[in-house]
């Protein structure tokens, strides 16, 4: 909660997903699997899904060009980007500073942060607390994956659940009333096991041996991380929502992370939140980590399902493990 009576507030949000589409009928002809079963089980029906040449800033840039623009806030103004990602370009340099650098924005600190799906949400809360101390006054903050480069496509447990895509969005001083009221973000690493990718750091560097051991795809003990997200999700939004003095029946919008739609539809009940009040667009894009928290902001906001004063709630869950929320008051 601010101390000073600031308050940061969302000035933009934009968003973008590659062209390419994946269907759950082409996953039919990949693995054995059918569209009733991902449907069913997951609610997705299609993901966007990155070509081979294009890594994570490129999805970055369009969205951060979109967001700089609803904001009405030059690269220049920028103070500080924060990137959620657990797919940046390269292990370093950071996908921050290539986005900076592309973008053209010449007066900011930059750095990526791997909080899994909770990247987002994660970074918006420390931008959150920056900008309520006065220290900064323009943040970006982007949540961007191409998981789809991570996917072994020959494990149906995990290839028909990711998509690609980014989310980003410029945070500055509240206005008015209205702003980022509460923040919440936890973490346990002893499960971290239960969704992880082993290869490709350097407990298992990538060699001739770690690839033919598939270590350089994701792994997840799907049912576990289910129960953990449910959970979890829930904790944050009642510590949230406990803060800010509300109840589930106070929220005009619910925005969970986007992953299954049993988890979601699970955390709204448990919320006493009316399935109406909660934004769901997994069925287009699949889970897109860091990025869909963002992605369905901005479309929410695109679709005129958040309007000024409206009571919006952000929560996710992601590898780590980790999960965080935030209750906005929209200006
Ligand atoms: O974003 C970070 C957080 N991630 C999540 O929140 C994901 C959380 N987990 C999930 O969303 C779900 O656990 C999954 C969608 C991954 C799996 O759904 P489930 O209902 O938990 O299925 P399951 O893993 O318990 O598997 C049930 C059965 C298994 O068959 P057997 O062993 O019972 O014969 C699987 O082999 O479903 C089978 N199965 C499939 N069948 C057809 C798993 N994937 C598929 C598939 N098509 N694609």
């Amino acid at each position: 909660m601010a101390v000073s009576g600031r308050r940061a507030a969302f000035l933009g949000v934009g968003h973008y997903t590659p062209e390419n589409v994946l269907t759950n009928s082409d996953f039919e002809k990949i693995v054995d699997t059918t569209d009733e079963w991902i449907l069913e089980r997951t609610g997705i029906r299609e993901r966007h899904v990155v070509t081979e040449d294009q890594a994570a800033s490129d999805l970055a840039i369009p969205a951060t060009r979109a967001a700089l623009e609803k904001a009405g806030v030059s690269p220049e103004e920028l103070d500080l980007i924060l990137v959620g990602t657990v797919t940046s370009d390269y292990l370093f340099p950071s996908t921050a500073c290539i986005v900076q650098d592309k973008i053209g924005a010449r007066n900011v600190a930059a750095l990526d942060t791997s909080v899994g799906c909770s990247a987002f949400i994660y970074n918006c809360n420390i931008a959150s607390q920056l900008i309520e101390s006065g220290h900064y006054q323009r943040i970006l903050v982007i949540g961007v994956e191409t998981l789809t480069k991570l996917t072994d496509y020959t494990d149906r447990n995990t290839c028909v659940l990711f998509g690609d895509g980014a989310g980003a969005a410029v945070l500055g001083p509240a206005q008015g009333e209205g702003g980022i009221l509460a923040t919440h973000m936890k973490a346990d690493g002893s499960l971290g096991y239960l969704l992880e990718m082993p290869g490709g750091g350097s407990r298992h560097p990538p060699t001739h041996e770690s690839l033919d051991q598939k270590l350089h795809y994701i792994k997840m003990a799907g049912r576990e991380v289910f129960k953990h997200a449910v959970r979890s999700m829930c904790e944050a939004a009642t510590y949230v929502l406990d803060a800010g003095g509300f109840s589930g029946e106070d929220v005009d919008l619910l925005i969970p992370h986007q992953a299954n739609l049993r988890i979601m539809s699970a955390v709204a009940e448990r919320l006493k939140i009316p399935e109406e009040k909660v934004f769901v667009n997994l069925d287009k894009y699949g889970n897109t980590s860091a990025a869909s928290i963002p992605i369905a902001l901005s479309e929410a906001l695109e679709e005129g399902r958040v309007k000024t004063g409206d009571l919006v709630l952000n929560v996710a869950f992601g590898a780590g493990f980790t999960w965080a929320a935030h209750l906005v008051r929209w200006e």
